[in-house]
């Protein structure tokens, strides 16, 4: 078969990358997030994994709130710093264009194509240190010129992507067919 073992690996190949935000001391403040997924569509859900070293957690606790924010491929160092550096050290605030919704405390990027902002709903620890945080979608925002019609597209939006382990970030390629639909023709 030519299959070699390579251990417990998180080979989720690949995942796409998401800079959260949340105000701290009415300051917004941004961490990169490559550990997430959608869950639920009605409620529209949100989570993401974390750990309470993170300035931003201080902030979404504070508030109850968050935005998640959809870099573009071009914006791919950006949020690498964002990964990088902490809010405890360096100033992130004035990195973006900082914008609010309706829950008036979840800042959102400017930049970034696409927007949810989130109120919080449930924590889950898990391992030692890690824990999950839960969202439902209050609203989304997408730039009118990553529609086409009406609907988000993922090759407008540039998505940026990562693979772990390598820690390497793609971009998104081609269409290979309609979900819930190309299995019926077999
Ligand atoms: C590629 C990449 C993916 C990351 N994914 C996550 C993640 O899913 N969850 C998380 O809590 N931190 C993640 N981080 C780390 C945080 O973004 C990083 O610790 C950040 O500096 C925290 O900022 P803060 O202390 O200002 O909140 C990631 C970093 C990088 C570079």
């Amino acid at each position: 078969m030519g299959k070699v073992t390579l251990g417990a690996k998180t080979l989720l190949y690949p995942m796409t990358m998401t800079i959260i935000g949340a105000n701290i001391n009415n300051r917004p403040n941004y961490l990169a997030a490559g550990w997430c997924t959608i869950i639920e569509h009605a409620p529209a859900m949100f989570l993401f994994s974390t750990t309470r070293t993170r300035y931003t957690v201080q902030g979404i606790l504070e508030n109850q709130t968050f935005s998640v924010n959809i870099p573009t491929s071009k914006m791919a160092k950006l949020t690498d710093y964002v990964g990088i550096y902490s809010g405890r050290n360096v100033d992130k605030s004035h990195l973006f264009t900082n914008f609010y919704g309706k829950l008036a405390t979840a800042p959102m990027i400017e930049e970034c194509p696409v927007n949810m902002e989130c109120k919080l709903v449930q924590t889950v620890k898990f391992g030692t240190e890690h824990e999950l945080f839960l969202g439902e979608i209050i609203e989304t925002y997408a730039n009118e010129n990553c529609l086409t019609n009406n609907l988000p597209d993922a090759k407008k939006i540039d998505p940026l992507l990562i693979t772990p382990k390598d820690n390497h970030y793609w971009t998104i390629n081609d269409i290979v067919g309609k979900a819930w639909s190309i299995g019926k023709e077999l």
